[in-house]
């Protein structure tokens, strides 16, 4: 669905990123982590087509990406400056309706489940700053998902949240990937958060010596699904994946 081949990004003479080889397959939920620097933004950013690639190349489904689709949405960490403050609720996702020139008149009823589905039924009247991070958040998946995009691009979506409403928006976009069948490359800083929402991690690196982001190790997690909250976290295969990938981070 989604790869990257030989890809390499560059900002002026500094590499960001060298020789990227990964593929996504099709409904398959892939995590990123790496150390603060090391490129996921960037990785993201190419995969989505709003950075130019340096060498190598961004396919989806086999074409490569060069600019934005709207089969690609992405879900960006800083959800405050992602939604539209003098829209509502409902205006915000009529956006991504619009985007799509779905008649305005439909637009209610597409809305209103996909607010339900996000638990934000009878929020659809409120202005972004009425909602708590988790909401505005869970706001940014639902305008994302009126896209109808066939793959969830997240970077480091529940970095600025409390660690209940984290999880409990893990379990949300864990139970929305399968029932919607969606294709996610989700980046996090968080190890724990990766394995127990991969299909795949994915540890990206610095290179030392030119500073560029390459992958490390590709780790498949045969852990169970529907994952739990304790019972996953306290697996014994958990607790080996952690251990192994952990050096990735230091
Ligand atoms: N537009 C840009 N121009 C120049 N350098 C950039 C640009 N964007 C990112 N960089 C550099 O590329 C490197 C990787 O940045 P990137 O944002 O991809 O890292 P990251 O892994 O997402 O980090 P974090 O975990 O802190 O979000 C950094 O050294 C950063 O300074
Ligand atoms: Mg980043």
């Amino acid at each position: 669905m989604l790869e990257a081949r030989g890809l390499s990004v560059s900002f002026g003479a500094q590499p960001v990123l060298r020789d990227i080889d990964l593929t996504v397959a099709e409904h398959e939920f892939v995590c990123v982590v790496g150390p603060s620097g090391c490129g996921k933004t960037t990785l993201l950013r190419a995969l989505a087509g709003l950075t130019p690639i340096s060498s190598g190349s961004a396919l989806f489904k086999g074409r490569p990406v060069i600019a934005p689709q709207t089969e690609l949405a992405v879900v960006f960490q800083d959800y405050a400056r992602a939604l539209l403050p003098w829209r509502t609720v409902a205006g915000n996702v009529a956006l991504a309706l619009e985007a799509r020139n779905i008649p305005a008149s439909d637009h209610a009823a597409r809305i209103a489940p996909l607010l339900a589905k996000l638990g934000l039924s009878g929020d659809g009247d409120k202005f972004p700053s009425q909602l708590s991070g988790g909401m505005q958040q869970r706001l940014q998946i639902a305008r994302c998902l009126a896209q109808e995009p066939e793959v969830l691009l997240m970077d480091e979506p529940f970095g600025s949240l409390d660690a209940i409403t984290r999880q409990q928006l893990q379990d949300e976009v864990a139970r929305l990937a399968k029932e919607e069948k969606r294709t996610v490359l989700f980046i996090t800083h968080d190890l724990e958060e990766a394995i127990y929402l991969g299909d795949r991690v994915i540890a990206l690196a610095r290179v030392k010596g030119n500073l560029a982001g390459r992958i490390a190790e590709i780790v498949d997690i045969a852990l169970p699904r529907p994952r739990q909250q304790l019972a996953t976290r306290e697996d014994p295969r958990f607790l080996q994946y952690r251990h192994r990938l952990f050096r990735h981070l230091e």
